[in-house]
């Protein structure tokens, strides 16, 4: 097994896949289980995942995807983050699933801001989720692609996303072997490391 330095190393965001290669349905029902597992604070778990492979779909949803049209029609799959629209239906949902301590939580830290600063604080959790999906994907030698990029008013109606509403996709499958953006070709560009990471004494 790679040490997760190694992949972090060499994950990259794909920008060119190859059309003719799928993931195995063994795969993605791992995925789908990653996602299950995602963490989030007090387990609020505000989130739906939605996998897409028909192709039909996946070109209609490429047609309102900005610069990542072609990663949408080539990629395997297209999994779209979306979040809960409607605080109200929120908690109704951890009302009926969580225990009493994460309720209070919510009560006195989340609840009493306005309604924008709660559903900032709901995208945050799809957006960790995002995270530990990217890390799962490279550890399964899966090629991904988060995108922001796409029109997501769109992308909820051909999805039919009633309640929710789409935050990004990630585009998946296995690179073209001449993808420009692979880090062997164009090295990881990042801020210097002391400038962000630092300890203290
Ligand atoms: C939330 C999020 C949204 C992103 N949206 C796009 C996108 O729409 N299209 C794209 O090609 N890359 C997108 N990226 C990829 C970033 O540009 C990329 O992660 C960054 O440049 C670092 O490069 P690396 O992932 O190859 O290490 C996105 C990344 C994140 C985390």
């Amino acid at each position: 097994m790679k040490n997760f330095k190694t992949l972090a190393v060499n994950r990259y965001t794909t920008k060119k896949y190859d059309s003719t290669k799928r993931i195995s349905e063994e795969l993605v029902e791992e995925l789908k289980e990653v996602l299950w597992l995602s963490p989030s604070s007090i387990n609020s778990q505000p989130w739906r995942f939605t996998f897409i492979a028909n192709p039909t779909l996946k070109n209609e949803l490429a047609e309102y995807s900005f610069h990542n049209e072609e990663k949408v029609k080539d990629a395997s799959h297209i999994v779209v983050f979306s979040v809960i629209d409607d605080v109200a239906v929120f908690e109704k949902q951890i009302a009926k699933n969580l225990p009493e301590g994460a309720i209070a939580y919510y009560n006195k830290n989340i609840k009493p801001g306005p309604e924008d600063q709660i559903k900032n604080w709901m995208a945050h959790q799809v957006y960790l989720s995002l995270g530990f999906f990217l890390s799962a994907c490279a550890h399964m030698g899966i090629d991904s692609t988060p995108m922001e990029g796409i029109d997501k008013p769109a992308y909820n109606n051909l999805l039919k996303l009633d309640g929710y509403r789409t935050l990004f996709a990630v585009a998946l499958g296995y690179r073209d072997t001449g993808d420009s953006n692979q880090p062997v070709i164009k090295p990881k560009s990042r801020l210097d490391r002391d400038q962000v990471v630092f300890s203290v004494d």
